[in-house]
This record gives C-alpha cells, sequence and structure tokens, in this order.
C-alpha cells in the first residue's frame, strides 16, 4: 500500500538521470493540490524543480512557489551558518565563528558535516513550528543520486553512533529516530525498467535494509512504457533481433522497429519481476511523450500520484 500522503519527511534518491527531480515536483504538487504545506529541498545547484513547476529559480531562500507549495535549493554554508545561529541564539556569536577563516578551513575538512547540513535543515524543517503549529505538512528531499545520496543518510547515524555527547548528537539522534520511523519518514526510490537502474536499486535496498535499516516508502518505477505485445507474440519476436541489421533495408524498417519494441517490452517485464522481489509499495508511471512541457509532465504524473493514495 501507497501511503505517501501520511510521512512528513520523504529522501527521494535513484539513479541519476531516472526522474528523482521530476518524481518530487509532482508528489509536491499532488500533496500541496490535497491542501498539505509542502516544501520541496533540493541540493543540486543547477535545480530542476523551477523548471518542472514553471515558477522563478529557487535560492537559499524558502520560498512560496505555488499555492501550499514552498521551494528551498539548500547551501551548506548558509545551512551551517543558520543552525550556527538557532544554537548559539547570538549574531555576533555567529558572524565572529563562521567569518573565522580558520573556522571555515575546520567545516570544509571535517567529513560529513556539508552533508548533514543540507540533510540536517531539511529535517529541521520538517519538525519546525511556528506559534505551536507545523510550519510544513511533509518535506521532499530531492538528493544527491544513489552512491552520495546514501552517504548523506549515513551521516546522521555515524554522528549518533561515534559523536561525543552534545548539541550536534541530540538533533542527529532525533532525525535518526524519525527517519526510522516508517509513519513519519521513508525513502522513495526511483528508478526505470531497465538493467542498470534496476541493478542499482537491488544494492540500494539492500543498504537502506541491512546497513542502514530506514524504510522505503515507495519504489517509483518511472517511465514505464505501454505494452504493444502480449507475451506469446514477444516470443516470436524477440529471438529476430539478433539477425537484425543495423541499417534496416528499405520496406523492412516497420518488423525492425516491431523486434526493437518487442524486445524492450521484455526487459521492461523482465525488470518489474525483479523489482518486485524487493518487496517495496510500487508505483509505476509512464513514459510520457516527447515534446510535452516539463510542467504538463509533471501535471499528468501528479495525478498518478493522487490517484494512489485515493485507492489506499
Ligand atoms: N515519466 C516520464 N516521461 C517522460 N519523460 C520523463 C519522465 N520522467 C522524467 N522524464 C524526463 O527525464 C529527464 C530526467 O529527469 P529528472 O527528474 O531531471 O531526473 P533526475 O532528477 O533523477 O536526474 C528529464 O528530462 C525529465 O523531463
Ligand atoms: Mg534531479
Amino acid at each position: 500500500m501507497l501511503d505517501l500522503d501520511r510521512r512528513r519527511f520523504l529522501f527521494v534518491t535513484g539513479k541519476g538521470g531516472v526522474g528523482k527531480s521530476t518524481v518530487c515536483a509532482a508528489l509536491a504538487t499532488a500533496l500541496a493540490t490535497d491542501g498539505k504545506r509542502v516544501l520541496v529541498a533540493t541540493t543540486s545547484a543547477k535545480e530542476r524543480i523551477s523548471e518542472l513547476l514553471g515558477t522563478a529559480p529557487l535560492d537559499a531562500q524558502i520560498r512560496e512557489l505555488l499555492p501550499n507549495l514552498y521551494g528551498v535549493a539548500l547551501q551548506a554554508q548558509v545551512a551551517l551558518r543558520e543552525y550556527g545561529q538557532l544554537k548559539l541564539k547570538s549574531r555576533i556569536l555567529v558572524d565572529a565563528l563562521f567569518d573565522n577563516r580558520y573556522v571555515q578551513g575546520f567545516f570544509a575538512g571535517a567529513p560529513g558535516l556539508k552533508e548533514w547540513a543540507l540533510l540536517g535543515k531539511a529535517w529541521y524543517h520538517s519538525i519546525e513550528e511556528v506559534s505551536g503549529r507545523p510550519r510544513f505538512d511533509v518535506v521532499l528531499f530531492d538528493a544527491p543520486a544513489t552512491g552520495h545520496g546514501l552517504d548523506m543518510l549515513r551521516v546522521p547515524k555515524v554522528i549518533v553512533e561515534l559523536a561525543p555527547p552534545g548539541v550536534l548528537r541530540a538533533d542527529a539522534e532525533r532525525a535518526w529516530t524519525m527517519f526510522r520511523d516508517a509513519r513519519q519518514s521513508g525513502v522513495v526510490v526511483v528508478t526505470l525498467p531497465e538493467e542498470l537502474p534496476v541493478n542499482e536499486t537491488e544494492e540500494l535496498s539492500r543498504s537502506l535494509a541491512e546497513e542502514l535499516r530506514l524504510p522505503v516508502a515507495a519504489l517509483v518505477v518511472n517511465c514505464m512504457r505501454t505494452e504493444l505485445f502480449d507475451p506469446s507474440s514477444r516470443a516470436l519476436l524477440t529471438p529476430l533481433a539478433r539477425d537484425l541489421p543495423l541499417a534496416p533495408e528499405p520496406g523492412s524498417e516497420a518488423l525492425a522497429a516491431g523486434i526493437r519494441r518487442a524486445v524492450r517490452e521484455q526487459i521492461q517485464t523482465n525488470c518489474r519481476d525483479r523489482l518486485r522481489v524487493l518487496g517495496h509499495a510500487e508505483l509505476e508511471l509512464p513514459l510520457l511523450p516527447g515534446g510535452a512541457s516539463a510542467s504538463d509532465t509533471v501535471r499528468l504524473l501528479a495525478q498518478r500520484f493522487a490517484a494512489s493514495w485515493r485507492a489506499a
């Protein structure tokens, strides 16, 4: 069962280019349309969220992009300074600390600190309150691709396990407890029905389950093609791919295209079988025709998300 509408913090990751930002934009649109106050936080300098939503570019300040939908492009330096301000409660102290070049050198050299500044800030907004009310109902974190995304998730775990008691560890502990609670948070793994993304998804799923013990809120299989061939037609067509010339002879282009399509569909079916074994709640999103504008794509995919929790 897919319950993406019930969690406060979602960490969206997957192989590069599989549609993480698109999924964030679509999910944010669906949740905001449902009346939730949504914050999309991205870490990438060349963010695509604004293009996908058809809004002004994101920056380091949280801005309302659309009704109920807020966005921020997180920057480690800005986030660290804010964190300092929150904890030290003195502007003068923070300026003295953060403008000191030795301190800056320390920040640059401390492994994981940059990651924690980004993830920690995104998480903080999921528990932030304004006049006794949560500022946002849900935070969507458009995380880096698999490897770096996993490294980022390891940081609070390492802080909890290794850091001396103090403010940093107390916050990391609180975040880590929340990340592990499937009622509050979860990882949204985005993938494609293709060999390499599925390999990476299997590894990611294993790391999340065995090493980090973090819940997967959803496995989103993006860019699913409509099946044109039934299994028996595919069984007839796919063996012909072996003898397919690179440039089909005039008159046989349609046959060649049909054979290639049957092969693609067979790969898609195999990938789907492999993904199903992982046992995550899945949502398949269709491959939308090229030429559609980014914001049309997002709107159509948002409807799929909304339908998924209406069905649940
Ligand atoms: N379901 C879909 N149908 C068609 N194109 C898609 C779909 N999902 C994503 N795309 C396109 O794929 C490209 C990569 O998407 P993006 O969300 O930027 O990936 P990522 O954030 O994982 O790097 C973009 O050009 C996007 O418009
Ligand atoms: Mg992206």
